[in-house]
């Protein structure tokens, strides 16, 4: 796979621009990382940046050969429907990335008329954005999905992967990212294609988050999105993943739905909401305002249908998460994964997950 890093106006200053709000990276830096990122995933790399609208419409007219773009316009974001027009002319799938949260800043960055011809914006996670775009990209084209609105909000939305052949059962991925805004189902999307490719039909869910998603309406749509591919796909074993604040989601969905859920499985996840506000590290100001809207402080697990996967030296989720669960459930603490890559399944966590699935989704 081939991907093009689009980079728009004042982004060749990165390093000594504004610091606060774009890093340290210098643009040079940058396109290295990124191009180790992708080397990574098996993605070659070439990059461009230019101040002017035109060359960079030029640029996306001259990108044959390639099988996606990434581009970060720059303050054209909010002004060109070049851009946006050049994007759909050629018809590659193409990312929005900025790395500050645009959404949470001058109103006008939270327009974006190049997003509507992008096929996902990511924004406010720094240059790991570029990464997560790579990901992205590269996911997209390994399995067909289909994307599905489960109720009325944006966020009411989730992708279904489903298998080539026999159905071995369905998984329900709840993503986690502290419940903010900028976090969403990308991050769990290795674990459906990898999962799609086992055999499994895929529901990556999206929920509402950040100011629209105090409690309850991250819980209500989890589980608005749990019955709404029940009855889609009536009978189907179902398992439900979570990651982090997504393992919060979906213990206290699974435990909302005990008679259909055979498994859930928490990787790194947060049953604790009170432990974690208390804490007063990462994510405690998050839990803190989740517990203030009525969210359920600690959680128990579904005895006997419960496996859960923590880093010991997990430095956002602690490992005491799952710990204080162990006797109801399957608690596998590892060591060298840490909080993300638990969401790899090249990693030596993923065969146990996958064999506990297996024996639970008959
Ligand atoms: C940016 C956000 C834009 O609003 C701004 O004009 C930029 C950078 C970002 O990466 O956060 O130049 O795209």
């Amino acid at each position: 796979m081939r991907v093009l890093v689009l980079n728009g106006p004042n982004l060749n200053l990165l390093g000594t621009r504004e610091p606060d709000v774009y890093g340290d990276t210098t643009l040079e830096d940058l396109e290295g990382l990124i191009e180790g990122w992708g080397a990574g995933l098996g993605i070659e790399t070439l990059f461009s940046q230019s101040n002017h609208e035109g060359e960079l419409v030029d640029a996306i007219h001259r990108a044959d050969g390639v099988d996606g773009l990434i581009i970060n316009p720059g303050a054209l974001t909010h002004t060109s429907r070049s851009i946006g027009d050049a994007i759909s002319s050629v018809g590659l799938p193409a990312v929005e990335v900025h790395i500050s949260n645009v959404r949470q800043r001058e109103p006008w960055r939270a327009i974006s008329l190049v997003g509507p011809s992008c096929v996902r914006t990511i924004f406010g996670r720094g240059i790991g954005g570029y990464q997560d775009a790579l990901r992205h990209l590269q996911n997209r084209a390994a399995t067909p999905f289909e994307t599905v609105g489960y109720g009325p909000h944006s966020d009411n939305v989730g992708d279904i992967r489903r298998p080539d052949g026999e159905v071995a059962g369905l998984v329900v991925l709840i993503h986690g990212g502290l419940w903010r805004q900028e976090y969403e189902r990308d991050s769990t999307e290795t674990l459906a294609v990898d999962l799609t490719d086992r055999g499994y039909i895929t529901w990556n869910i999206e929920y509402r988050r950040g100011r629209q998603g105090s409690w309850p309406a991250p819980a209500h749509d989890v589980v608005s999105a749990m019955d709404f591919i029940a009855r889609e796909m009536p009978g189907v074993p179902t398992g439900i993943m979570g990651h982090s604040a997504g393992g919060h989601l979906g213990l206290w969905a699974a435990g909302r739905r005990t008679d259909d859920i055979r498994l859930f499985v928490g990787l790194a996840p947060i049953t604790d909401l009170a432990a974690m506000a208390r804490a007063g590290g990462v994510g405690s100001r998050d839990a803190q305002s989740l517990l203030d809207s009525g969210a359920p402080p600690a959680l128990d697990p579904i005895d006997g249908r419960t496996l859960l996967v923590h880093d010991e030296t997990d430095e956002i989720v602690p490992v005491s998460h799952s710990t204080r669960l162990s006797t109801g459930s399957r608690t596998e603490v590892v060591t060298g994964l840490g909080h993300f890559p638990v969401l790899d399944p090249k990693r030596e966590h993923w065969p146990l997950v996958v064999a506990e699935l297996g024996k639970a989704l008959v």
